[in-house]
């Protein structure tokens, strides 16, 4: 059985994300950066947690040690700050810390043993905001966080293993506490095309940028 780690799974999209694969037939662990708040989701959905802080890289082995083989990287948590980007550089940092060098450890650790299985998919959860083409909308420090992010997709896609597809993904603007009420998509809508590029079978896309199961451009 596949087992895929859900980053930022105990809220939100991620939340929904896990429990889609769930639904798939996948075996599910999800990454908290509150342990507690990740075993309370985790026992609702009736799948594992690990304690996983994406601002402290250096637990990273010991918590992947925990979680077991790895076959699909939902690189899901990030956090919004609205302020300008030059305000704080604290808030730029975390940023870049979480949506970005995170996802690259984390890549960095699992990659290899996905490639020694023969299969991996990993999907980054990026965002339109960090679309050029889409002009680079939203605060900027999230922005530039996640056109990192889909550069990194990009990039990696170039020296994955043989059977590992990365992509990135936009959800679309989705009810949670980051989307606000407002927001016009469920959690479960905003977690569907994650859930379709992290089952994909051989020959699927890779080093590329969906919404709504379409490709969008960088
Ligand atoms: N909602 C939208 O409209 C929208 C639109 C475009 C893209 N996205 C992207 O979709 C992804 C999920 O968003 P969401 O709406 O579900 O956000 P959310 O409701 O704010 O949830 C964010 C998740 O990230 C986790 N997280 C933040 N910092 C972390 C850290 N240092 N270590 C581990 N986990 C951390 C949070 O954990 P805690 O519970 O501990 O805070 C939470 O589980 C994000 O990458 C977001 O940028 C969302």
């Amino acid at each position: 059985m596949r087992r895929a780690l859900v980053t930022g799974g105990n809220r939100g999209i991620g939340k929904a994300i896990a429990a889609g694969l769930l639904a798939e037939g996948l075996e599910v662990v999800i990454g908290a950066r509150d342990g507690a708040a990740g075993a309370e989701a985790a026992a609702e959905l009736g799948c594992a947690s690990v304690a996983l802080d994406l601002e402290a890289p250096e637990a990273f082995p010991a918590a992947l040690a925990e979680a077991g083989e790895i076959d699909v990287l939902i690189n899901n948590a990030g956090v919004l700050f609205e302020g300008p980007m030059l305000a704080d550089p604290a808030e730029f940092q975390t940023s870049m810390q979480v949506m970005v060098h995170a996802p690259y450890e984390l890549i960095r650790l699992i990659a290899p043993g996905m490639g020694a299985r023969g299969y991996g998919r990993i999907a980054n959860l990026s965002s339109g905001w960090g679309s050029f083409a889409e002009g680079l909308g939203g605060p900027n420090a999230y922005g530039v966080a996640k056109a990192a992010l889909n550069a990194l997709t990009l990039a990696l896609s170039r020296e994955m293993p043989r059977g590992v597809a990365i992509n990135a993904v936009c959800p679309g603007w989705v009810r949670t506490r980051m989307g606000g009420p407002s927001a016009n998509l469920s959690p479960e809508e905003g977690a569907d095309t994650a859930i379709w590029l992290a089952t994909q079978g051989a020959g699927g896309p890779t080093g590329k940028f969906f919404r709504r199961r379409a490709e969008i451009a960088w």
